[in-house]
């Protein structure tokens, strides 16, 4: 695991951005799996200016996103469809063809979820991972006690998460209560990992993912069993680190 600690969230987004943007030129037909949330939000800025001032084509590029809420369709304002759309799909040059979010309001969901496996496999796998952390060590919605070899699978929130993003709704009540999440395990499939953090509230998620004992209570423990994997955190994600980097 390569920890790499920046002074700014900016800098964060900007080196993360610049990893994603080295794979898309070195492999144009590269399969990317996108997070939401806040945290990637500058990294996406800055690989929509890449497109737009420095022509970083996206044309061929496959994408899988890690997550969605169970019952909100893709026009919905906090479905992680429209996040994706409004926040950088609709300002880059992806093929609407080529990218893979599971959907919330699937039918059935457990074919839906073998069906999204089957479509990661068919894509070659994917290239490079980016992932957030949550306050509690999820990664994707894997919360807390999530199987270490778990697969594209429905999950139930925990309170903890429900409130986190009780900021995005008019109250807690109004956030789903399940999602449909890529496993830890399809995560660990991924060739390369790139995760998130930023903020002195996820110090803790970090300390215990670079030097805690891998556990399924910290679900992104289990990055340091990854082969590639790079941690990028602002100083205040890295305040609760005790080893020097
Ligand atoms: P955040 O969420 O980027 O909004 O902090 C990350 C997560 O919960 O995985």
């Amino acid at each position: 695991m390569l920890v790499r600690i920046n002074e700014t969230y900016d800098e964060v987004s900007k080196e993360g951005a610049r990893l994603v943007a080295e794979l898309v030129r070195r492999k144009p037909n590269c399969v990317l799996g996108f997070a939401t949330g806040s945290t990637p939000l500058g990294m996406y800025k800055e690989l929509i200016r890449m497109h737009k001032q420095e022509g970083l084509d996206f044309s061929k590029v496959t994408t899988f996103n890690l997550d969605e809420y169970v019952g909100l369709p893709p026009e919905h304002d906090q479905s992680y469809h429209y996040f994706m759309w409004e926040n950088l799909f609709k300002r880059i040059n992806v093929n609407q063809r080529f990218v893979y979010i599971p959907m919330g309001m699937a039918a059935d969901v457990e074919q839906f979820c073998e069906w999204y496996e089957a479509q990661i496999v068919k894509a070659g796998g994917i290239d490079l991972q980016i992932l957030g952390i949550g306050a509690n060590g999820h990664i994707a919605f894997n919360e807390p006690g999530s199987s270490l070899g778990s697969r594209t699978r429905i999950k139930t929130l925990t309170g903890s998460t429900r409130e986190a993003n009780a900021r995005f709704f008019t109250n807690q009540d109004q956030v789903p209560k399940y999602a449909i999440t890529m496993g830890v395990g399809t995560i660990m499939d991924a060739k390369t990992l790139l995760l998130l953090a930023s903020g002195e509230g996820k110090a803790a998620a970090i300390q215990a993912t670079c030097e805690g004992p891998i556990t399924a209570m910290w679900p992104a423990t289990i990055v340091q069993m990854h082969r590639q994997a790079t941690v990028i955190v602002d100083k205040p994600a890295a305040s609760k680190l005790t080893l020097k980097y």
